[in-house]
């Protein structure tokens, strides 16, 4: 069957349409078009909600078109419309919901609510066609740091996140600082390479205990407080230590509560996804856990990281075969804990 996504929980606004038949072993994506708003938010530092609900509204109805042509599809031929229902900006999210509705009650199509970082998870699966749950996941992302026991397609349990600071957070926080455009996670992503990570002595944002919990504000602050001592005492800091000591204390942090996690549930195989899956040194240290480990890595391309309708499509597809469908009802929520 083809079914068609949509995603409007931030600051993209993507549609996609996938063929998937699970008993026949296909999962295609037969169109992913991502319009990113990052050129306007970037004048502001970060996304602003009400700008960002415009900017869906103007782009909603064009990008689903134009997903449903590159597909070489119309809407009669789409079976299941999914769509983001939460978490995200509630504004940004309502668009797409309203959307989705109208589309999916006016063609007669069933409709399918997905959850944001449940899509995360479900872009491994369009990468790794052999994919099959139980596993362990790791979504790391501008709002969201996570780790999850997959049971099934559907099933998703809470093993940690973040208590403050998303990884993504922390990383755009410390680039602003340093002066670069948002987001700045990929420019410090390559920055990293130039420093010395000993540079600095900065804090684990891997919460202490023996729970899965992660906690970036003291990293972030800490971070803060080195860079306003230099500049108060004239000075300036070399960015590019701090960006190897910032990036190699969040790489850390996550890749040992996340091989606790796996030798803790036994996992054979570990699935990342979200923006901040697409930094290099945080994808090679999980490599190096999961090669120690004897465990499988299923990590998506950098392409299928950010934000887009693809993985939404994916994860919808399992809620629709699962028979998730929903009625007019259906709403949009900014929290994770509707489910
Ligand atoms: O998943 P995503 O597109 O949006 C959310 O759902 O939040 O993630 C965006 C985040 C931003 O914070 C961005 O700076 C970060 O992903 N990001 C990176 C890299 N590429 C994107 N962070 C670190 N290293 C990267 N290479
Ligand atoms: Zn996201």
């Amino acid at each position: 069957m083809f079914i068609l996504g949509l995603e409007s929980s931030c600051d993209e606004t993507s549609a996609a349409v996938l063929e998937m038949d699970e008993a026949a072993g296909i999962r295609r994506i037969a169109s992913n078009v991502v319009a990113s708003q990052i050129d306007i938010h970037s004048l502001y530092g970060g996304v602003v909600p009400e700008i960002a609900s415009r900017a869906h509204i103007e782009a909603v109805s064009s990008i689903t078109y134009r997903a449903l042509e590159e597909a070489g599809v119309t809407i009669d031929d789409i079976g299941a419309v999914a769509v983001t229902t939460h978490p995200g900006l509630i504004g940004a999210l309502l668009v797409g919901v309203n959307f989705a509705k109208s589309l999916a009650f006016s063609h007669h199509i069933p409709l399918v609510s997905v959850n944001h970082v449940h899509g995360h998870v479900s872009a491994a699966l369009l990468s790794d066609p052999m994919l099959k749950p139980p596993f362990l996941a790791l979504v790391v992302s501008g709002g969201h740091t996570s780790l999850y026991a997959v049971d099934d397609f559907t099933t998703y349990r809470t093993l940690g996140s973040t208590r403050d600071d998303a990884a993504g957070e922390a990383f755009d926080k410390i680039a602003r600082v340093i002066g670069m455009p948002y987001p700045g996670g990929a420019a410090l992503d390559k920055l990293a390479y130039e420093g010395n990570p000993k540079a600095f002595v900065l804090p684990s944002p891997a919460f202490p205990g023996a729970g899965f919990d992660f906690s970036f504000s003291g990293l972030k602050t800490a971070a803060l407080n080195l860079i306003n001592s230099a500049s108060q005492r004239g000075e300036t800091i070399n960015r590019a230590d701090l960006a190897a000591a910032y990036t190699a204390k969040i790489v850390r942090g996550i890749a040992d509560k996340t091989a606790a996690a796996l030798a803790e549930t036994g996992a054979e195989t570990l699935v990342i996804g979200g923006g901040v899956a697409a930094n290099s040194h945080l994808r090679s240290a999980l490599q190096k856990v999961c090669d120690d480990a004897g465990v499988r890595f299923s990590l998506p391309p950098i392409s299928l990281c950010g934000d887009n309708a693809a993985m939404i499509a994916a994860a919808g597809y399992y809620e629709f075969l699962a028979g998730a469908t929903a009625d007019t009802s259906l709403n949009a929520y900014a929290t994770d804990d509707v489910e």
